[in-house]
């Protein structure tokens, strides 16, 4: 008997868990990522709001003293994964990478929250450690109120193109001899390329070496670059801190302070030559000059009114399925190449989460059909082609098996949040 499009997004998520975390997919990601939990508690919250919490406490059981929470947890050491521990040196009560990714957790534990006020105790244990997060990231990596991040890795799109000018800016000297894995797991056509694989590794060997001081990365590295994905889900995440701050009684003058600064910062990332919002290269001093999926979060992020539209409606005429994660019409565009092109089914469901919230319901819905028809004729791909819906990357993956329960599917989906 087939199983139904449902049955098997609970199925994978059961698979890819590891007793109070989820790997993203097996073999590929064997441990826990940052973001990929966030929304593998959404998936959960569809048919077990107890597992959703445990997804994200145990991702804060890995915070570290300063705030940061990792982008990868390495809660039982699997040899089969490069980098590895040892390479990141990390300094937490877990091992850990010494980088973080897009924080959307406050976001989604007020969503858990707001679909299950009986565990509010457990979100209310989260907003101090999720103060303590925001609070890192506006002392460290706020440059003039954009949010930089000094790994492509912490964007969440490895690699991009916006990485392309910073990474040739300096030459990847001293890395010892190393084999990747990820090529070995899936088509090296579908990963990055060897130059930027030695340049992450490098900008890993610098971080580690100096134990990751924040002070010392912030005057020394040769990769700071402010970015929308992070910009616009820590204001969008600060947005809902304020609303529990609210909630909850606690002080807010902080928090509405890194809104302010945020939503004055988010226009250093309009760039007025392709009048769209792109990456901003700071030891470089220009823009990047690359559209992307995130430069769509601004209706997420809450700032830009619809500056956006017009490139959103001419790269729909462009693709069968969107949101590219590169602009098809960007001479770098390379439609099955992990970030260079794919599209992304979670952060479809940031973007139209957006749109419905401004009042483009009739975006968020095309948005949310779109989704919805490349997962369920494709399944449950890491990524997938823009032209064609082919599936792409990792199999059998976590968040978008989720982000299907909580939102694409025609049954479970809670549309109602996103339109
Ligand atoms: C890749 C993705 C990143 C994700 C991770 C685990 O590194 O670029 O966004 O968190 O895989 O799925």
């Amino acid at each position: 008997m087939t199983m139904t499009r449902d049955e098997e997004a609970r199925a994978i998520l059961a698979q890819n868990d590891r007793g109070g975390y989820t790997v993203p997919t097996d073999g590929l990601y064997p441990y826990q990522w940052n973001w990929d939990s966030v929304f593998a508690a959404l998936g959960f919250a569809e048919h077990d709001m107890n597992r959703a919490w445990t997804e994200i406490e145990t991702l804060f059981s890995g915070q570290w003293p300063n705030g940061m929470v990792p982008h990868i947890l390495f809660h039982k050491v699997d040899p089969g994964y490069f980098p590895n521990p040892d390479i990141w040196g990390g300094t937490g009560p877990i091992q850990s990478s010494g980088i973080s990714q897009p924080p959307i957790a406050a976001t989604f534990i007020r969503w858990l929250l707001d679909h299950d006020p009986t565990q509010e105790a457990r979100a209310r244990a989260l907003f101090e450690p999720l103060k303590n997060w925001h609070r890192w990231f506006m002392t460290w990596r706020c440059e003039g109120g954009a949010i930089v991040v000094t790994h492509p890795w912490e964007t969440g799109r490895d690699n991009c193109p916006d990485w392309d000018g910073a990474l040739a800016a300096f030459e990847p000297t001293g890395i010892a001899a190393y084999k990747r894995r990820d090529t070995s797991e899936v088509e090296a056509a579908e990963r990055p390329n060897q130059w930027e694989y030695d340049r992450y590794l490098y900008l890993v060997k610098l971080g580690a070496e100096c134990g990751w001081d924040e002070a010392w990365l912030r005057d020394n590295t040769p990769f700071r670059v402010a970015d929308p994905t992070m910009t616009f889900t820590l204001l969008r995440s600060t947005r809902d801190l304020l609303a529990m701050a609210e909630r909850w009684g606690e002080d807010t003058s902080e928090i509405r302070n890194w809104i302010a600064a945020m939503e004055a910062g988010s226009e250093r990332l309009w760039n007025p030559d392709i009048e769209a919002y792109d990456c901003y290269d700071e030891r470089a001093g220009t823009h990047t000059g690359v559209i992307s999926n995130a430069s769509f979060l601004t209706w997420y992020a809450g700032v830009g009114g619809d500056r956006m539209l017009t490139h959103l409606d001419r790269i729909a005429g462009l693709t069968r399925y969107q949101v590219p994660s590169t602009d098809p019409a960007h001479p770098k565009y390379e439609p099955k190449r992990y970030w260079r092109g794919p599209v992304w089914a979670m952060l479809n469901m940031l973007i139209a989460t957006g749109l419905g919230e401004a009042g483009h319901a009739a975006h968020a819905q095309a948005l949310t059909e779109k989704t919805r028809d490349m997962i369920g004729t494709n399944g449950f791909a890491e990524y997938f082609d823009p032209r064609d819906g082919a599936p792409a990357g990792g199999r059998n993956f976590t968040w978008t098996a989720a982000v299907w329960l909580a939102w694409a599917s025609p049954e479970t989906g809670r549309t109602a949040w996103a339109a």
